[in-house]
C-alpha cells in the first residue's frame, strides 16, 4: 500500500514537472525557433499613380513604406525624386544626397539636384556634377503595374 501511494505520488510529480516545463518551454521555443513574420508586402511600397506625373520634370513624390522590425510591422511615410522619360521609363531616386544625406530638391533653372547643404550638384540621371559628393544619387528598384508605381 506503502509502495502504491509512493508511486501516484512520484507520478503526479512528474506529470506536474512536465506541465510546468511544457507551458515554460513552448512559448520560449516557439519564440527561439520560428521565424519573424515574413511580409513581403514590406519590401515593396506603392508609390501611388504615377500617370499624371510630367514627362522629362523630375517630381518629388510622397508615399508610405512597411517597416519590419521583427514582429511589428510599422507604416511610415518616405520620398522620392521621380524622374519620368515615358511611360515605362522611369528612374527613382532616394530623397537623401549621398555626401552626408542632407535632403536635395531639383533646381529648375540650373536643371540640377541641388544640395543646400554643401553645394553637391547632380543631373538629371543623378550622376555627380559638382561635390563634395563622389557618388551617384541612390536609386529604387522600380515595378510597373499598370499606371501604379511599385519602389522596392
Ligand atoms: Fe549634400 Fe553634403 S550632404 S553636399
Amino acid at each position: 500500500m506503502q509502495a502504491g501511494r509512493r508511486n501516484f505520488c512520484e507520478t503526479a510529480i512528474y506529470i506536474l514537472v512536465s506541465l510546468v516545463a511544457a507551458a515554460l518551454g513552448l512559448p520560449a521555443g516557439f519564440y527561439l525557433f520560428a521565424s519573424p513574420r515574413k511580409n513581403l508586402q514590406s519590401e515593396w511600397a506603392d508609390a501611388g499613380d504615377i500617370s499624371n506625373l510630367p514627362t522629362g520634370t523630375p517630381r518629388q513624390i510622397t508615399f508610405l513604406r512597411n517597416r519590419v522590425d521583427g514582429w511589428s510591422v510599422r507604416s511610415a511615410k518616405d520620398s522620392a525624386w521621380v524622374v519620368k522619360d515615358g511611360p515605362e521609363n522611369i528612374t527613382v531616386f532616394a530623397p537623401l544626397c549621398t555626401h552626408l544625406g542632407c535632403a536635395y530638391h531639383w533646381d529648375s533653372k540650373a536643371a540640377v539636384f541641388a544640395c543646400p547643404c554643401h553645394g553637391s550638384a547632380f543631373d538629371r540621371d543623378g550622376k555627380v556634377i559638382t561635390g563634395p559628393a563622389t557618388r551617384p544619387l541612390d536609386r529604387y528598384i522600380t515595378r510597373i503595374e499598370g499606371a501604379r508605381l511599385w519602389l522596392g
